[in-house]
């Protein structure tokens, strides 16, 4: 792709300063002729409301529609949780989103060797860990009407409520995403459910298993959401694939990032149908290291190579992001998140470089 547009959405907390370093890194790429890509700048989040008074500017959600692919920070902090729910921060993500169709959330929990003393569990359970999350983004109980706080009738008492839904298309197609990558790995998915319980699951499992009929090569198994959550700390390798619903998939995402080592090594892809992509890390806004420089920039770097990859169709120069990333470990050097005995912390800044410079 010529000339690509890529929308940088900083966001708030720890959102500028990790998106700074993807920033440089998209700069240097450009700077030795190895990428033409233009790149603009825009608000969301808490930095949008204060600006706008909302967390997704028509201005902002303009410029993502015309993007080619967009890189997102993070979102959130303790400014804004007064707010009204329509207008938080999250709001804006969710929908930026949901705008954008980005319904294949693609988030791989990926163990760097240099990193498996930095995991929680035995090096043994984790090493050589690669599992790929693929979450629904735009359906379920984070979109479902009607939701809010009301009375409940009859009494002074007050209720919260949301809606869980799904319709066999929106399953469908998630799921054909996950065979899809299913059979580009190592041809098993594992679709994560609560079947006992949900009729939604209930629904999930039968348009899984229909699905599964055209992808003969790609064995399907089934999991309870319980038991999925158990079983990727007992034995994560046994996963390859996994494919779920939008809050299951949140949930065993943060999970999983933490076999890898921290939650700071987690990139991710949102795509559409036609491939267009918001990439992100997995990670929040972290206020309580924001503006300390010491945020880990990996995770945001290693999304800009997923949309190289995934909406550029530059996949060679995502493996040599990748590869810098590795030789950066090798190195030594870590941010505070991914220490071990015998490594060097550094900031932020510092670790944008070194990758730059492994480049
Ligand atoms: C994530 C985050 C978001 C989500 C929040 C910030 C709305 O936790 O991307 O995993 O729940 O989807
Ligand atoms: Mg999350």
């Amino acid at each position: 792709m010529v000339g690509a547009k890529i929308l940088i959405l900083p966001g708030d907390g720890i959102g500028s300063e990790i998106m700074a370093e993807a920033v440089a890194l998209l700069e240097a790429l450009r700077a030795a002729g190895d990428l033409d890509v233009e790149l603009e700048t825009a608000a969301i989040g808490g930095a949008a409301i204060d600006a706008t008074g909302q967390p997704l500017p028509e201005a902002t959600l303009a410029l993502a529609r015309e993007a080619d692919a967009i890189l997102l920070g993070a979102v959130g902090g303790p400014r804004w949780d007064k707010i009204e729910r329509d207008l938080r921060p999250e709001r804006g993500l969710l929908r930026l989103r949901s705008a954008l169709g980005v319904f294949a959330n693609l988030r791989p929990a990926v163990m760097y060797p240099q990193l498996v003393s930095a995991s929680s569990l035995k090096p043994d359970v984790v090493s050589g860990l690669d599992v790929l999350i693929v979450r629904e983004l735009t359906g379920g109980i984070y979109f479902g009407q009607p939701r809010g706080i009301r009375t409940r009738a009859g009494t002074n008492e007050r209720e919260g409520f949301n809606t869980l839904v799904y319709s066999e298309s929106e399953i469908e197609r998630i799921c054909r995403v996950g065979f899809d990558l299913a059979r580009k790995r190592g041809r098993r998915l594992c679709s994560v459910d609560k079947a006992n319980v949900l009729e939604t699951s209930e629904l999930w499992r039968e348009v899984a298993e229909r699905v599964s009929a055209d992808y003969a090569d790609v064995e399907l198994s089934h999991m309870y959401v319980d038991n999925a959550a158990m079983q990727l700390v007992r034995s994560p390798k046994q996963f390859d694939v996994m494919v779920t619903t939008n809050m299951f998939g949140d949930i065993l995402s943060d999970l999983a990032s933490m076999l890898t080592g921290s939650i700071g090594m987690l990139p991710s892809a949102s795509m559409d149908a036609a491939g267009k992509g918001l990439y992100e890390p997995i990670h929040g806004a972290a206020p309580d290291i924001a503006g300390k420089g010491v945020a880990n920039p990996l995770a945001t770097i290693l999304s800009a190579a997923m949309l190289l990859r995934y909406t550029l169709g530059r996949g060679e120069l995502a493996d040599r992001i990748e590869a810098a990333v590795g030789r950066v470990l090798d190195q030594g050097l870590r941010t505070a998140d991914i220490q071990s005995p015998g490594t060097r912390v550094v900031g932020t800044r510092e670790m944008g470089q070194a990758v730059i410079d492994a480049l």
